[in-house]
């Protein structure tokens, strides 16, 4: 990816975007829409960044000029922040831009006073988990059988990570 690749923190006009790329990195079990205007309304509790690109032959973007390459939004309102979503799209994959979201994350997590950052992540999603475990997280706890299952089969676990934010 070239040095106009950018973050910048997500508003309104990204939404239905956001919500596209959604549908291709989480064909399971999408959010709507609906649930990013909602996540969006809970500013300042609730933060999302977007990762923005120039738009290679048709605009996805909110602008003719860009397109949203990736997304990640997290919660704090407490000692404790949590990763509410983190997504870079397939086409984009591999040049550390899922270990940047994630660190942005980080920096705002700390910037409100929070002490440790905790996630859900899907027990067969080997690319989330390598990307939470190079970043320091642990896991704390599994929740069985929450998540569907992408090819209705049994229900998958999620694994419950957690970083202290004081760490490297
Ligand atoms: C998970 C995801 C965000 C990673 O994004 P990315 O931009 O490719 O990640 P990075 O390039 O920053 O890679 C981060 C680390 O994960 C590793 N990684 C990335 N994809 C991997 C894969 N398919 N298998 C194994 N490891 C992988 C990288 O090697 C890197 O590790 P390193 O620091 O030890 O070299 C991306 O695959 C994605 O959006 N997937 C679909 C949505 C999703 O699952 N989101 C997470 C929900 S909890």
């Amino acid at each position: 990816m070239t040095g106009s690749t950018t973050l910048r923190a997500a508003g309104w006009r990204d939404l239905a975007a956001m919500a596209r790329l959604e549908r291709r990195c989480f064909p399971a079990d999408a959010w709507s829409a609906a649930t990013f205007w909602s996540e969006l309304a809970g500013r300042p509790t609730r933060s999302y960044w977007v990762l923005t690109g120039p738009a290679a032959g048709g605009s996805d973007g909110p602008a003719e000029d860009e397109q949203i390459l990736g997304y990640a939004g997290m919660s704090s309102d407490g000692e404790t922040a949590d990763v509410m979503t983190l997504a870079v799209g397939p086409e984009t994959r591999g040049h550390g831009w899922g270990s940047r979201l994630l660190e942005r994350l980080h920096d705002h997590a700390r910037d409100s006073g929070a002490g440790a950052m905790m996630l859900e992540v899907r027990a067969d999603n080997p690319a989330a988990r390598h990307l939470y475990a190079a970043a320091g997280y642990e896991q704390v706890n599994v929740r069985r059988g929450y998540y569907r299952s992408s090819d209705g089969g049994s229900a998958v676990d999620a694994l419950v990570l957690r970083k202290e934010l004081s760490l490297p």
